[in-house]
C-alpha cells in the first residue's frame, strides 16, 4: 500500500479522523476512517482508476464526486452500479470494480478495441473456419 495522500494537517480546515476501519478491494485490504466515503479511502491509497468507459473500456478516475457521473460506478457487497464518491466505506465491506477484466489496470476489452477489435474477431473467425475444415473425420 502506497503512503496516506490524506491532509493530515490544514489551515483552516479542521480535520477529523474517525476510527480505522477496513474493507476489501478486489483482494486488497484498504484502510479508511469512520466518516469517509469508499472512493476517499481509495485515493488516499493511491486507487486512481475507477471504473472503465461503456464503450472503449477507457480509464476513468474520480470527476464529480457528488454522485452526478458515472466513473466511480462499483459493485459494494454484492449491490452493482454504486457510486463510491457518495458511498461511506464500512468495516468489512467488499468492494469490487465491474465493466473491467482482468482488473482496472489492464482490461482486455479495451486492448481488443485499441488494436484493431475486428482483426481479432476476423482472425479468430478465420481460425475456427480452419479447424473446422481441417479437424479430422471422426470414423
Ligand atoms: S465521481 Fe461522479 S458519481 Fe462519483
Amino acid at each position: 500500500m502506497q503512503n496516506d495522500l490524506r491532509i493530515a494537517d490544514h489551515p483552516i480546515l479542521d480535520i477529523q479522523k474517525g476510527r480505522q476501519i477496513s474493507f476489501q478491494f478486489n483482494s486488497r485490504t484498504i484502510t479508511a476512517y469512520k466518516g469517509e466515503t469508499i472512493a476517499a479511502a481509495f485515493y488516499a491509497s493511491g486507487v486512481r482508476i475507477f471504473s472503465r468507459s461503456f464503450k472503449y473500456h477507457r480509464p476513468r478516475g474520480l470527476f464529480c464526486m457528488a454522485g452526478h457521473c458515472s466513473n466511480c460506478l462499483m459493485r459494494v457487497d454484492g449491490v452493482p452500479n454504486v457510486r463510491v464518491c457518495r458511498e461511506p466505506a464500512r468495516q468489512g465491506s467488499v468492494v469490487m470494480s465491474q465493466n473491467a477484466w482482468p482488473s482496472l489496470k489492464f482490461d482486455l476489452a479495451a486492448l481488443d478495441l485499441a488494436h484493431g477489435g475486428s482483426e481479432i474477431k476476423q482472425a479468430h473467425a478465420q481460425a475456427m473456419e480452419h479447424l473446422a475444415e481441417n479437424r479430422p473425420i471422426a470414423d
